[in-house]
């Protein structure tokens, strides 16, 4: 699991049980997704190139730093976009792209039914987003278009994946770093994530 990240942050660790609760209600659960998000992309972002900025003071000139780098965010359908609005909020400027990719029931492979996605790359780093990397399919596929548009740096961010997962994007895209609050033990028969939190997507929607 070499370019997997597993947070080392006590206050991960801490929401991240909360989340796991069967107790959490979605207003709440909806909140900690936010919140470990913004946490999960602190950490994402430390290789993020700075450019020198001048700037004064209320004492003197200073030759600051400001991000060079334009970021943008692929939340996968439906439960990553519960995580933008958490990122948003540390990276306002970050630009939102979306890729609908649904999982043929016959062949169980991903097919796209939506991509806006301009000719030329607009960012220079994606964050694919989606709190958990189950099977790995459809990161697998995200990864696939937006090295396709032509974006060299690529890290995924989610809150839980299964090794099922890891090994496929790993087998894909090894350098792609994954970033997430925990690993998990396996999937289960029906492709959840054990002990996991359930359906990301119903628990934030309130549609479970
Ligand atoms: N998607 C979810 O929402 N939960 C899982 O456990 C696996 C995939």
């Amino acid at each position: 699991m070499a370019n997997v990240f597993p947070s080392p942050h006590p206050l991960v660790a801490h929401k991240l049980t909360l989340l796991r609760s069967v107790n959490t209600e979605p207003k709440k659960f909806r909140e900690l997704v936010r919140e470990i998000a913004a946490l999960m992309v602190y950490e994402a972002t430390l290789d993020l190139t700075l450019q020198p900025r001048q700037i004064e003071t209320p004492l003197a000139p200073l030759t600051g730093s400001e991000c060079q780098d334009k970021v943008g965010l692929v939340p996968i359908l439906r439960a990553g976009l519960g995580m933008v609005e958490g990122v948003w909020n540390l990276l306002p400027s970050a630009e939102v792209w979306h890729i609908g990719l649904y999982r043929d029931e016959r062949t169980l492979k991903p097919v796209q039914y939506y991509n806006k996605l301009p000719i030329e790359p607009t960012v220079s780093v994606c964050l694919i987003l989606d709190p958990m990397l189950a099977t790995g399919g459809s990161a697998v596929a995200t990864v696939d278009v937006l090295k396709r548009w032509g974006v060299r740096k690529i890290k995924f961010v989610g809150i839980l994946g299964a090794p099922e997962g890891i090994a496929l994007m790993e087998a894909h895209h090894p350098e792609v770093p994954i970033h997430l609050a925990a690993v998990d033990e396996r999937l289960n028969e029906r492709g959840y994530i054990v002990p996991g939190l359930g359906d990301a997507g119903d628990r934030q929607f309130g549609t479970g």
